[in-house]
């Protein structure tokens, strides 16, 4: 995979010093010529913050909320980040730690920080195999499935309109040759669990950029193939993705790849836009510093690679701290890698295309459902909640089983004449307009007496309005 050393591809950076020297006698020279070396060495950011927004892009860090009563921690954060990343606060497990329970107050303390600093927020992570909650691990199938689409629904909702950016799902390709999905639970529950949370998160948060976020996935290798591959098929297909993140966690035996920017490259050409998600690189002096350097500026040649987030401040604050791998050192001091990121930031380089203004479309608003009278002796009944705004919706339907239990199901409704569907998750469907109908898939036939189960779809136009109606397949 990542045979290429850093080193051996790397292209030195201008000592700082040498560097300073040679801009005060440029400006020398040029007191009364062009003023553009003037302006260039005059506009230097000296924090990284300052010198990314340069050419319009964000620096951030992975912050841990309890951290933020140090005030040495604080001090860098707020000097030199312009955006955070929650370390694990906004995860499952911390965020809705019993089914349907959410807690919040530390992915709160973070966002009213970052408010406070006038920094982003990158959402991590709505949907992971790791970091789950206990209570998913007795849940399977469309239990499953609906409780991940609850949690992505519920926590996307609860943070409408602060979050810049969201890693949808995170980590969901195996390592290794295949190129294909990791097994996992969520991946048991249909190979359509990642549109369908995508899908959950726009309905929840349209403002957000949502992305798809992973590991190993720097170069071109099996691995970020498979998941090219699914962002093709995305963009293809209208799931809505954003982004694609890239975590970047480098080590001595799987440095920078020589390909990094070509890779970058690629999914840019796709239509989304890259972040650089949780940068860390293992190490210490020079050759650390020249590969930090290298994907700084493997970034700031694409227009596209909007920021660049590390995984943490101060190398005592790392995930892996036995690593070295940050930019500050334990006491808050400042690493050469620390310099050569600023200069490759002030060296410049493409800028970011302004951000499309903001969204007009009003938040969705949640209908009441509709539903056909309760199941009584009857073989079952739909009821549909809509998430509906200006041109689109999303509809949960809602099967509930009669008193004999069904071994499949057909739901049937009429859309209104402006609307078409546009995907349909955890069922099948029938017919785009007008009669509409949807079967249970395999995972989803079999529903208990009295039992429920759910199934979505998404369309243009406005939603269904009339009444469903549910039948024995
Ligand atoms: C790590 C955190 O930094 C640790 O504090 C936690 O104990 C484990 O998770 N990929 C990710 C990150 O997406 O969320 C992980 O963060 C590291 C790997």
């Amino acid at each position: 995979m990542n045979q290429v050393s850093a080193r051996s591809s790397g292209r030195r950076t201008t000592p700082p010093r040498l560097r300073a020297a040679l801009a005060s006698i440029a400006t020398g020279l040029v007191a009364i010529g062009t003023t553009v070396v003037l302006a260039a060495s005059a506009s230097d950011g000296t924090t990284l913050g300052a010198a990314a927004a340069e050419t319009g892009r964000y620096f951030g860090t992975a912050v841990a909320v309890n951290r933020l009563s140090d005030s040495g921690y604080v001090g860098i954060l707020n000097r030199e980040f312009t955006s955070v990343t929650a370390e694990n606060e906004m995860k499952w497990d911390a965020t809705e730690p019993s089914p349907n329970q959410f807690t919040y107050a530390s992915g709160d303390k973070l966002v009213s920080h970052a408010e406070a600093n006038g920094m982003r927020v990158r959402g991590h992570a709505l949907a992971w195999h790791q970091q789950q909650p206990r209570w998913t691990a007795v849940l399977s199938g469309t239990a499953l499935r609906n409780a991940m689409l609850n949690h992505v629904t519920q926590v996307a909702t609860h943070y409408r309109g602060r979050i810049h950016a969201w890693n949808v799902v995170n980590e969901a390709f195996a390592d290794g040759g295949s190129g294909g999905r990791r097994d996992s639970n969520l991946q048991r529950t249909g190979d359509d669990w990642i549109e369908a949370a995508f899908r959950a998160a726009r309905a929840a948060d349209p403002g957000a950029k949502l992305c798809y976020n992973d590991y190993n996935t720097d170069g071109q290798n099996p691995k970020s193939n498979g998941v090219y591959a699914m962002v093709r098929d995305f963009r293809a297909r209208g799931v809505p993705i954003d982004c694609v993140g890239f975590q970047s966690h480098f080590t001595a035996q799987s440095p920078v790849p020589a390909d990094y920017q070509a890779n970058l490259q690629r999914f840019v050409d796709l239509g989304v836009e890259v972040q650089i998600t949780e940068l860390d690189i293992e190490g210490s002096g020079s050759s650390q510093a020249d590969s930090y350097s290298r994907v700084v500026r493997a970034c700031l040649a694409i227009s596209r690679c909007t920021g660049i987030t590390v995984s943490g401040i101060r190398d005592t604050d790392s995930w892996r701290s036995s690593a070295t791998p940050l930019l500050f050192d334990g006491n808050g001091t400042k690493k050469p890698a620390y310099a050569s990121t600023l200069d490759a930031l002030n060296a410049g380089g493409t800028t970011v295309p302004p951000t499309p203004p903001p969204t007009t479309t009003p938040p969705p608003t949640t209908t009441p459902p509709t539903t056909t009278p309760p199941p009584g002796d009857g073989d079952c009944a739909a009821s549909v909640s809509l998430n509906s705004w200006s041109g689109g919706f999303v509809a949960t339907v809602k099967v509930t089983a009669g008193p004999a239990g069904l071994d499949g199901w057909v739901v049937n409704l009429t859309l209104p004449s402006d609307a078409t569907v546009t995907a349909v998750w955890s069922a099948q469907s029938t017919g785009t307009a007008g009669a509409v109908s949807f079967r249970s898939v395999s995972y989803n036939s079999a529903v208990g007496a009295g039992a429920g189960t759910e199934f979505g779809f998404q369309g243009t136009g406005s939603g269904p309005t009339g009444t469903a109606t549910c039948a024995r397949a």
